[in-house]
């Protein structure tokens, strides 16, 4: 098939090169001129494993081509996906702007009939609209013979898993109104998911979709952090209740972990959009609306903790940061945990020094600039007065203890992923502190 892709962004630029490399011919359109010349210089712009070599892969078979002119990516094409951002707007809603940027491009390029997909998270009845606005642009343009279709295909796309995600998914969701588009969409995914795992529904649906999935699954994540919540004030252990929880199949194992918080591009923006979408309805949102506010709490936790336990001591404390991005194999900071941490400490008086195996540059550009970096673990915690792990990065979770202990200048851990294991800790000397394992320091500052 032939594929246009609008949008190079972490969506488009898996998606489109996943297409690629299952034999269709994909022309990725960006109006961002600088990553486009990047692209076609076979430079990956972002951090995502696999993705550098599988986009050289694919531009070396001529199946995949990069464009600033949408012109280049609608020539020919039968499907038009829509991957550009959708980022909250003040109000927690989400900004639609790129979208309609993008849906007018292609409306005033359009010379024959085609399918646009929308893969970018937008709220619910935007389909609709859009369809509504390309027609009228056809209109002005004397075009309105163009038969013209908007669907919706939400993305289920793990930062650092995006590549096994896109190939392999679990499931691909279509809203789409007619017989012939779900053809070409079924045809499209074949060669990705069984036919089983292919679910039709209308674009409504579709887009509801993707916000309930990511809302629930935040929901867990919050649920148990606030089980970790209790599980220290009445002396239990939150991984051996998850344990016990996760064994009901009915409950499952995943997105189960307490932790520091969840961050990223998703999960805080859809759970925020989801409310506004659901109150635009004059609904309440008690659920979702609960589980950002959850959320926001549980990224103070690890800054509380180093609180009670230092008091007035925060002043002048150097404190070593192990992880900065919002999750391992991504260099991405958006509502990462690390910075609402950061920020409590510098407000402190402390001084900080962080350490992140990919996501430093990206840091740099967003943390204030009286954080200092150290280029890996052992100069990190040389000296420092504590450590707060803060992502589960797999350097992380194989470090030496023992080795790094002998560079602290006091052995105070705060684990805010729960990867150390307590009993070891404490058998190195370290003061050890976690969450929801009645591992919290009892205000001796
Ligand atoms: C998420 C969804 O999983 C994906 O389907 C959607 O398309 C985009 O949003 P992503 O944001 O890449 O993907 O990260 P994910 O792996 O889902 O983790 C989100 C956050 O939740 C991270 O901050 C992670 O640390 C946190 N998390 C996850 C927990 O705190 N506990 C868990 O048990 C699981």
């Amino acid at each position: 098939m032939d594929i246009c892709v609008v949008g190079t962004g972490y969506v488009g630029l898996v998606t489109g090169t996943c297409f690629a490399e299952k034999g269709n011919k994909v022309c990725c359109v960006d109006i961002d001129e600088e990553r486009v010349a990047k692209l076609k210089g076979g430079v990956c712009p972002i951090y995502e494993p696999g993705l550098g070599e599988l986009i050289e892969k694919n531009v070396r078979a001529g199946r995949l081509s990069f464009s600033t002119d949408i012109k280049d990516g609608l020539d020919g094409t039968q499907l038009c996906f829509i991957a550009v951002g959708t980022p909250p707007a003040d109000d927690g809603r989400a900004d639609l702007a790129q979208v309609l940027a993008a849906v007018d491009g292609i409306a005033s390029a359009l010379t024959h009939s085609c399918r646009i997909v929308v893969k970018s998270t937008v709220p619910v009845g935007t389909g609709t609209l859009l369809c509504r606005r390309i027609k009228n642009h056809l209109r002005e343009r004397g075009m309105e013979k163009i038969d013209l279709e908007v669907l919706s295909n939400p993305e289920f796309l793990k930062e650092g898993m995006a590549i096994e995600d896109c190939l392999h998914p679990d499931r691909v969701v279509i809203g789409a109104a007619s017989e012939e588009a779900r053809a070409v969409m079924r045809e499209l995914y074949l060669p990705f998911a069984d036919e089983s795992r292919i679910i039709f529904m209308d674009p409504a649906s579709a887009e509801i979709t993707k916000y309930a999935a990511n809302t629930m699954l935040a929901a867990r994540i919050s649920f148990m952090n606030e089980i970790a919540q209790l599980c220290d004030r009445v002396g239990a252990d939150v991984l051996s209740v998850k344990r016990g929880m996760a064994s009901d199949r009915r409950i499952g194992e995943f997105f189960l972990d307490a932790g520091c918080g969840y961050g990223g591009s998703c999960f805080p923006k859809d759970v925020q959009a989801l409310c506004c979408i659901g109150e635009a309805q004059g609904l309440d949102m008690t659920m979702a609306s609960a589980v950002g506010k959850v959320n926001r709490k549980q990224k103070q936790q690890l800054h509380m903790m180093m609180r009670v336990r230092f008091g007035a001591e925060m002043e002048g404390l150097t404190a070593a940061i192990m992880g900065l991005s919002f999750k391992p194999r991504t260099d991405d900071m958006r509502e990462a945990p690390s910075r609402t941490l950061i920020h409590g400490l510098l407000n402190c008086g402390a001084s900080v020094r962080a350490y992140d195996p990919i996501a430093m540059a990206e840091a740099k550009k967003l943390l204030p600039s009286v954080v200092k970096y150290a280029p890996d673990v052992e100069t990190l915690l040389s000296g420092a007065d504590c450590a707060a792990i803060v992502t589960e990065w797999q350097e992380f979770k194989d470090a030496d203890w023992q080795r790094l202990g002998a560079l602290m200048k006091r052995k105070i851990v705060f684990d805010g992923r729960n990867i150390c294991d307590p009993c070891r800790m404490r058998s190195l000397g370290f003061e050890y502190y976690c969450i929801g394992r009645n591992m919290t320091p009892k205000g001796r500052g």
